[in-house]
């Protein structure tokens, strides 16, 4: 599909068909595509826990104001924002330095990350949030272009969520993610109102 078209049609939408599967292999070429947004310094900060079980999406639908979708798509992706993401010791960040980074770049490195993301518990949280939020994007964008939607969701009570599936504590959940198909017969209504860049541009 074309670009401008993903973006155009791509809608949160409510009404999933509960009969049809989005396949595990599916789910991780979604996963690989997705994984290719930019993220800072390429730390990557994010993991994502996947809800397909049905006695798993029942709980998460009743922690997440009911909202029927949880459990009408065919999978929930939870998306897991590493707020110690940044910090030396980090799995993906030795994964990443081991792959591409030099040992005479480590010290700068850690002293940069350390400065901008660990002098307080909010800058800590934006480090992690705004990268998972664009992994969450991108993901969602990836999943328009093979035929699939999604319908992204903070609408959920994010300390029992985490107790329920026993979420580490330093992931924060910015939005679980509602992937599957249309439900036949559904019209997908054009998109509400958006800004105009006039409007957008902050004189
Ligand atoms: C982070 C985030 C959280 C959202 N949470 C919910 C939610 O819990 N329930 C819901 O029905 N819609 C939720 N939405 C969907 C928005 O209402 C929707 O994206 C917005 O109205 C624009 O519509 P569109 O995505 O179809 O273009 C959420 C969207 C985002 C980006």
């Amino acid at each position: 599909m074309d670009f401008s078209d993903i973006l155009i049609k791509r809608r949160a939408i409510n009404f999933f068909d509960p009969t049809r599967n989005v396949s595990e292999t599916l789910l991780k070429d979604l996963l690989e595509e997705a994984v290719k947004a930019p993220s800072s310094f390429n730390l990557q900060p994010w993991k994502v826990k996947i809800v397909r079980d049905p006695e798993q999406k029942a709980a998460l639908r009743a922690l997440a104001f009911d909202q029927p979708k949880v459990t009408e798509a065919s999978v929930v992706i939870m998306v897991l924002a590493d707020r110690d993401g940044w910090k030396e010791g980090n799995e993906t960040l030795e994964k990443h330095f081991a792959k591409n980074m030099q040992p005479e770049q480590r010290d700068w490195f850690i002293s940069t990350t350390n400065t901008l993301y660990g002098n307080s518990e909010a800058a800590s949280q934006a480090f992690a949030n705004k990268n998972a939020g664009l992994f969450a994007m991108s993901f969602m964008y990836t999943a328009s272009n093979h035929g699939l939607h999604t319908h992204p969701m903070d609408g959920f009570d994010h300390e029992a969520v985490r107790k329920e599936f026993a979420i580490p504590d330093n992931y924060w959940i910015p939005m679980l993610i509602a992937v599957g198909h249309l439900n036949p017969g559904t019209d997908i209504h054009p998109k509400a109102w958006r800004q105009s860049a006039d409007e957008m541009i902050l004189e």
